[in-house]
C-alpha cells in the first residue's frame, strides 16, 4: 500500500519535473460545485486556483502527529512560535543513548529544515517530510527544526521568506536562553546548517543571502547550507536548461503566482546566477552542498548556482552531488532506494565532517 501511494507520488513529481510545463486545458475536471470549476490558476500537480478565489491542493496536505519513531528512536514535538500568525514548528531531537554509530557526545549541530512544495504545498507535519526528517536525524545525529512557514497563493512570498527568518531567529534565541529545553540544553550553534529541498532550498539560500548582508544576533553564523534539488528560474537559459519559450513563460508565470508579481524571473530571490560576484560573495555560510537528479528539469539551475558561486571568488566550500537517472526529489519518495541511501550520506557528511573541518582550524 505505501509503495503504490509512493509510487503515485512519485508520478506526480515526475510530471511536476518541468515545474509546470504548460498545459493546453488547464480546468481540471469540475470538482467545485458553487465556483463553476472556472479556473484562475494551475500549478500543475500542486493546486488549482478557482476564480471564486476557493483553492485546492491535490497533494501534500495529509500530516502525522510528532511522535517518537520505532524504527530510530529519534523524538519530535511541535511547537506554536507565534500564535498569531500561525507559525510553528516541527523539533527533532536523535535518541542520544542510541547515538554511537554518530557523534553525539556533547552538544549537536543544528539543521534549521525548510520543506519543498513549491511554495505552495506541504507542511513540516507531512508523511513525507516526518520520515526525511526522522532518517536525517538519526543518520547525522543532529536536533532539526523544521519549520512551518505559510504558503501561496493565500499567502504569497516574501511571507514563506520571513516565517522562515523569524523561525531560524527563533532558534538562535532558545538555543543560547530557551525556554525551549531541546535547543537550549542540546543545540551547538557553531554547527548551524539550513537544509532544504526544491522550494526550501530556495529558502535556505535567501536565508543565508539575509543573514551575510544583514548578520544574524550575537553574531551568530551558519556553517553551511544543503539545498537538495533547489528551485531557482531566470529570464535567460543557463547551459542546458530548456529555450522553450512556452515552458519559460509557463515557469515565468507559475512564480508570478507563488509571489503574486512581487519579484521579477531575474529577481535574486529566485534567480541568484544573475547576481554580480559581489553580491554572491555576501552569502552568510562557510560551506554550500547543492544537489541535483540528472532528470529534473531544474538540475540546469542547480549546476549553474555552483557554477557562478565559484565563479564569484565567494570565501567558502561549495560542493555539488550529481545523482543520475532520477527526477526532482526522487528521495522524499524513493526512500529505500540505494541512490537516495547515498545521497542522505552525502548530506551527512556534509553535516558531520564540518566538525572535524571546524577543530582542524580551531587547532591551526
Ligand atoms: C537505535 O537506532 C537503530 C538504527 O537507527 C534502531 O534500529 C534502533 O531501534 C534504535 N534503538 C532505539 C532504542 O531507539
Ligand atoms: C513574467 O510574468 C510577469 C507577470 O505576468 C510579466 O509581467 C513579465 O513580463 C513576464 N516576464 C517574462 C520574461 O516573460
Amino acid at each position: 500500500m505505501a509503495a503504490s501511494i509512493s509510487s503515485a507520488l512519485l508520478l506526480l513529481l515526475n510530471m511536476a519535473g518541468a515545474l509546470l510545463s504548460p498545459r493546453a486545458s488547464p480546468a481540471p475536471a469540475s470538482t467545485g460545485a458553487d465556483d463553476g470549476g472556472d479556473v484562475e490558476f494551475l500549478f500543475f500537480p500542486f493546486l488549482v486556483l478557482y476564480k471564486s478565489g476557493r483553492v485546492e491542493r491535490f497533494m501534500g496536505t495529509d500530516t502525522v502527529p510528532a511522535s517518537t519513531d520505532p524504527v530510530t528512536g529519534v523524538a519530535s514535538k511541535d511547537v506554536v512560535i507565534d500564535a498569531g500568525g500561525g507559525l510553528a514548528v516541527r523539533l527533532y531531537m536523535p535518541n542520544l543513548a542510541n547515538c554511537t554509530a554518530v557523534r553525539c557526545a556533547g552538544k549537536l549541530p543544528v539543521v534549521v529544515f525548510y520543506h519543498g512544495g513549491g511554495f505552495v504545498t506541504e507542511s513540516a507535519f507531512s508523511p513525507t517530510y516526518q520520515r526525511y526528517l526522522n532518517a536525517l536525524v538519526s543518520k547525522a545525529g543532529v536536533l532539526a527544526v523544521s519549520v512551518d512557514y505559510r504558503l501561496a497563493p493565500e499567502h504569497p512570498l516574501p511571507a514563506g521568506y520571513d516565517d522562515a527568518w523569524v523561525a531560524l531567529l527563533w532558534v538562535l534565541k532558545n538555543a543560547r536562553s530557551g525556554p525551549e529545553p531541546w535547543l537550549s540544553r542540546h543545540a551547538d550553534l557553531t554547527r548551524l546548517f539550513l537544509v532544504g529541498d526544491s522550494a526550501g532550498g530556495n529558502i535556505a539560500h535567501n536565508m543565508a543571502m539575509r543573514a551575510g548582508r544583514d548578520g544574524l544576533p550575537g553574531g551568530a553564523t551558519i556553517r553551511g547550507i544543503a539545498l537538495l534539488d533547489p528551485f531557482f528560474l531566470g529570464k535567460r537559459p543557463v547551459p542546458s536548461e530548456t529555450r522553450d519559450p512556452e515552458v519559460r513563460r509557463a515557469r515565468n508565470r507559475t512564480w508570478s503566482f507563488v509571489c503574486a508579481g512581487r519579484y521579477g524571473i531575474d529577481d535574486p530571490v529566485i534567480n541568484p546566477v544573475a547576481m554580480a560576484s559581489e553580491e554572491w560573495r555576501r552569502l552568510g555560510c562557510a560551506r554550500v552542498l547543492v544537489t541535483v537528479a540528472g532528470l529534473d528539469t531544474l538540475s540546469a539551475r542547480g549546476r549553474a548556482y555552483v557554477e557562478a558561486l565559484r565563479s564569484s571568488r565567494w570565501g567558502g566550500e561549495v560542493e555539488l552531488y550529481e545523482t543520475a537517472g532520477e527526477n526532482h526529489v526522487y528521495f522524499l519518495v524513493k526512500t529505500d532506494c540505494e541512490k537516495a541511501a547515498k545521497e542522505m550520506e552525502a548530506v551527512v557528511a556534509f553535516i558531520n565532517s564540518d566538525q572535524v573541518i571546524t577543530a582542524s582550524r580551531m587547532d591551526a
